[in-house]
């Protein structure tokens, strides 16, 4: 039988179910097994040839038949209730531990693996999961215990005719473990190719925007067809095992019954089994194979589940940077608005991405409700820094100071549910524009959301929209402009109305309209917060307290704009461009 040690873990919590299912599927078994005794019986008194005998005592086997017949049928819905809540169960519980896992590894993890791969683990291989506990265990434990009794009930009869049996279906179990090695990796295979040409098939679908504007459209077919001719070879790789599998199955099935059949047939002809041994001998024989036909399937079911264990576990036991999850926080708190007050302070911080960028020494403070800004080159830098105070990422080495609290494992956290941010790659949610405001802070009142849409700038927009609030948004908000999606983070933030602000401004060539409504409602937002802000506006720049200028991941230059007018030949080159719009 297959199972592995995560499949013992994954069980926690639909245990009872299974072990109900795995009984009332044996119990089914053994029902259908009586039922075929009892048929034996009803034929042996038929065969008896006394007339009077028969109409006498043929219909209490009958009648006993038609009665198991219905506790099979009850059987069977039993089990068929039991295995579905169990499956459900099995489903949301590892669904959910695999949803908490992508929270706790953030966007560290997020950003190197494909969606498409993660997809497909939450969906298709916890869904193979389920029908290991569901269908696989019930089917193959049922069939084989049914026939440990069959096989010794037949010893008794003729043991001759019991080794044969026992032989075909001790075939019949260990053959699948002869195949396993080679299934297991063409079932990895499988499921990688599967994973990529799912991963490319949302890729193509998110970006076909850009793929019509690059006249791309023939090409990404072509590039989908070759993915999916690797996915059809993977396959049929896997198929062929699997026949080959079935066939020695059914090998063993078909020549097993064959060969008990006509060693009982010749054995009662040679007068070693009496005629009546010989009629219980048959059903028996059917009764005991019957169930074990069903096995090629289960097999099936039960190597994809294991196959699907090893991916999930591997998921679930990856080690978090940092963790949210674990940090000492509750969900709830991070809505608080919670009471800050202090600097935030960035000490020699060190940091590297698996690649070749690095921040090196990165010192600085924010002082308590004031606003520091970034600017610098694209690739400077600006963002990771932004990144490690929101906590997505551990610093390599020196520290950063929230007011007291030193940020680690278990004080993200808690800094986090202090920090309002606004990037700019905002993600709108599949759902209404109230929804995805909302998400600022669960518990807010639909006047409070109103308002914070108000002081976005984005009420009169969102009033223009076919059911205003309750618009339904397509998935990623692809009726909202890149100035719109910022103003929409913006009201999230200012319904949160956390102490602390990062706000990453936009930078795609906003209209003048949009860039003023984005100024007012950041000023909004920005109002005695303590904030860090990615700065490529010249109003924003002029507010900040202290400038830092950032590339190549250090600190180049930091000061205020006049001190860095006269000190700074980057910041003197940047602020150039400011001037003469160029700055993205
Ligand atoms: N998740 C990531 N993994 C690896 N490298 C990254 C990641 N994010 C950004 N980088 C790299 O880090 C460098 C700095 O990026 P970023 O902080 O976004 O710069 P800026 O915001 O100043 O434009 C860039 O070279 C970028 O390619
Ligand atoms: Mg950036």
């Amino acid at each position: 039988m297959f199972i592995n040690k995560h499949l013992i873990d994954f069980m926690r919590g639909c245990k009872q179910y299974t072990f109900l299912s795995c009984f009332l599927e044996f119990l089914w078994t053994i029902v259908g097994a009586i039922i075929s005794l009892l048929s034996a019986c009803a034929i042996r008194i038929v065969l008896s040839g006394k007339p009077f005998f028969v109409f006498k005592y043929v219909y209490q086997p009958l009648i006993i038949v038609v009665v198991l017949l219905f506790v099979q049928f009850i059987v069977y819905k039993q089990k068929v209730s039991s295995a579905n809540k169990g499956s459900r169960i099995i489903k949301t519980q590892i669904r959910q531990d695999l949803l908490n896992k992508l929270f706790e590894l953030g966007s560290a993890y997020t950003t190197t693996s494909r969606t498409g791969e993660v997809a497909n683990t939450i969906s298709n291989k916890v869904e193979w999961l389920s029908n290991y506990y569901t269908l696989y265990l019930p089917a193959s434990s049922s069939s084989i215990i049914n026939a440990v009794f069959i096989i010794t009930g037949l010893y008794i009869i003729d043991a001759v005719t019991a080794s044969i049996c026992l032989v075909s279906c001790l075939g019949m179990m260990f053959c699948p473990m002869l195949f396993y090695n080679f299934m297991k990796d063409r079932g990895i295979k499988e499921w990688k190719a599967y994973s990529d040409y799912y991963s490319d098939c949302l890729d193509s679908i998110q970006g076909i925007t850009t793929l019509k504007a690059f006249n791309a459209n023939q090409r990404r077919c072509i590039y989908i067809d070759k993915k999916g001719e690797e996915f059809r070879r993977a396959i049929m790789s896997q198929l062929r095992v699997t026949m080959l599998e079935n066939g020695v199955l059914e090998f063993f099935l078909q020549t097993g019954c064959a060969l008990s059949v006509a060693t009982a047939t010749v054995r009662a002809a040679l007068g070693v089994i009496s005629p009546d041994g010989l009629i219980f001998t048959l059903f028996l024989t059917a009764a005991c194979f019957m169930p074990m036909a069903k096995l090629g399937n289960a097999w099936h079911m039960g190597y994809r589940g294991i196959t699907a264990s090893y991916s999930i576990s591997e998921l679930l036991t990856k080690k978090a940077t940092f963790s949210l999850a674990k940090a000492n926080v509750s969900i709830n708190a991070d809505f608080k608005n919670v009471e800050f007050d202090g600097d935030i302070e960035f000490n020699d911080v060190s940091f590297s991405y698996d690649g070749d960028f690095a921040l090196k020494d990165i010192t600085f403070t924010v002082k308590n409700r004031t606003m520091v800004a970034l600017v610098g080159a694209s690739g400077g830098g600006k963002s990771t820094i932004a990144h490690l105070l929101a906590g997505f990422y551990p610093v390599g080495s020196g520290a950063i100071y929230v007011g007291k609290m030193n940020m680690s494992k278990q004080t993200v956290g808690s800094i986090q549910s202090m920090i309002s941010a606004v990037w700019q790659d905002c993600h709108i949610f599949y759902g209404t524009v109230y929804e995805n405001i909302l998400l600022g802070r669960p518990d807010a009142s639909r006047d409070e959301v109103i308002n914070a849409a108000k002081k976005a700038n984005l009420h009169d927009f969102i009033e223009t929209l076919p059911m205003g609030y309750d618009t339904p948004l397509g998935e990623n908000g692809m009726r909202f402009s890149g100035g719109e999606r910022q103003r929409l983070a913006i009201a999230r933030a200012i319904l949160k109305d956390a102490p602390i602000l990062i706000f990453d401004e936009a930078t795609s060539s906003l209209d003048r309209k949009n860039e003023l409504d984005i100024q007012k409602s950041f000023n909004e937002l920005s109002c005695a917060k303590t904030s860090l802000v990615i700065a490529h506006r010249l109003p924003t720049i002029q507010r900040a307290n202290q400038i830092i200028v950032v590339g190549n991941g250090k600190i180049l230059a930091a000061g205020t704009h006049e001190k860095l007018l006269k000190s700074s030949p980057e910041y003197n080159s940047l602020w150039g461009r400011f001037l003469g719009g160029q700055y993205e």
